[in-house]
């Protein structure tokens, strides 16, 4: 009787049958994906995904873009001559060792003005579908006019920043050299935007993971990055950018702003259209790099990832937090910090 009840039947047969070629399919397909991945690795601009389903995809290793114009355009970036009294430049808000961020709640402009919205990364800012948290500028370009004419950011003029331009032989050559117009106010945006492109952040852990690099990521990250899906957080935060390429209300579920008086920054994209229907809705943030971004949210409300998980799950998802679980989605959070010419950030 024992030995009978030992016995395999037919379908039991079946059964490990087609597990076992489950598995070898599987363990085909990883081997072949790993070896696509590795062939690959030598061609650096070749995107390869081994999850093409998944909604998130690398930044590629590689752009093409003029290197004079990208030099050019550093050196008007870090240029406090493009402000009223030569104090301010963009890396004062955006600065590049700081995730390019100030890493303060508001920033501070020409006489110590105090600005009244967060100051989101130029890093990867090319990968995103409109430029400010309300998407008042559709292109780089459109954007940089933006800073330089700000009564609390810098205060001038092209009128103004062009003459002390040119007394800097460096500038006139340049700009005679790459552009028919010379210097210009147009130019100089230009020469700022190609620059912005050139400020991308490749290979962070999460991306060699997406690439086919298993081993990337431990256990946990992975975890997190589940959670990130099924929780739908990846429904606004996805693309090349992990957002940037939507706009959304915040407080979705609930009120954000019961706790406090809405001042004109917290109406978003309303203040561009005047529609009631864009109220509170801003262009969702880009989480690359997001563990040096800090403080959070368009108000700087946020301090540490913790805090801004609070208000996603209540807000945006209408959800309790669940300690364990935010936990998880925090490991994952830091595993997208890429690098910025070969060195991590
Ligand atoms: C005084 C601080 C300050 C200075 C100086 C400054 N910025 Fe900004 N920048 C900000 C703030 C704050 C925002 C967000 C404003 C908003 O969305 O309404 C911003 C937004 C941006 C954005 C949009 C990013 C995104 O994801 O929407 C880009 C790009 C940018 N700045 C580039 C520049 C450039 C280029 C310069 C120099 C010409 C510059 N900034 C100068 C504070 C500053
Ligand atoms: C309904 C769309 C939506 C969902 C779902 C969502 N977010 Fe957000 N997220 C936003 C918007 C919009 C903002 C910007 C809000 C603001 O600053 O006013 C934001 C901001 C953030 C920020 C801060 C970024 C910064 O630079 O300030 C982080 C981090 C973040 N979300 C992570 C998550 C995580 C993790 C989840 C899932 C638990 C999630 N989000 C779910 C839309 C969403």
């Amino acid at each position: 009787m024992d030995y009978q009840a030992k016995k395999i039947s037919p379908l039991q047969h079946l059964v490990i049958l087609a597990v076992a070629l489950g598995g070898i399919w599987i363990a085909v397909k990883d081997f072949s994906l790993t070896r696509e991945a590795n062939a690959n690795s030598t061609q650096a601009d070749q995107i390869v995904i081994s999850q093409p389903y998944e909604p998130i995809t690398p930044i590629p290793l590689n752009l093409d873009l003029d290197p004079l114009k990208v030099e050019l355009g550093e050196k008007l970036y870090q240029d406090p001559r493009l402000s009223h009294d030569n104090s301010i430049s963009c890396a004062s808000c955006h600065d590049l060792n700081k995730g390019g961020t100030d890493q303060v709640k508001y920033s501070t402009g020409i006489n110590d003005a105090l600005g009244g919205i967060n100051s989101p990364t130029t890093y990867n800012s090319g990968f995103n579908f409109v430029q400010f948290w309300d998407g008042r500028a559709e292109t780089l370009e459109a954007q940089a006019h933006g800073p330089v004419h700000n009564p609390v950011e810098m205060g001038s003029h092209w009128s103004e920043v062009i003459p002390k331009l040119k007394q800097v032989p460096y500038y006139r050559d340049s700009f005679v050299k790459l552009y028919p117009d010379g210097l210009t106010g147009d130019t100089i945006v230009d020469a700022i935007a190609v620059y912005e492109r050139s400020l991308y952040t490749p290979n962070a852990r999460f991306d060699q993971f997406l690439r086919g690099d298993r081993s990337a990521l431990t256990k946990e990250e992975q975890e997190g990055y589940r959670l990130f899906k099924e929780y739908g957080c990846i429904g606004c935060h996805q693309g090349i950018n992990i957002g940037g390429n939507m706009y959304q209300t915040l407080g979705v579920m609930d009120d954000y702003f019961v706790h406090r008086d809405v001042v004109e920054a917290d109406l978003g994209r309303y203040n561009v259209t005047k529609r009631d229907w864009n109220l509170y809705q801003f262009k969702v943030p880009t989480l690359r790099n997001i563990a040096l971004t800090f403080p959070y949210l368009h108000d700087g409300s946020a301090e540490t990832l913790e805090d801004v998980l609070k208000v996603m799950w209540n807000s945006q998802l209408g959800r309790e937090l669940r300690e364990e679980e935010a936990r998880l989605i925090v490991t994952f959070l830091k595993t997208l910090t890429g690098e910025y010419r070969g060195m991590k950030l």
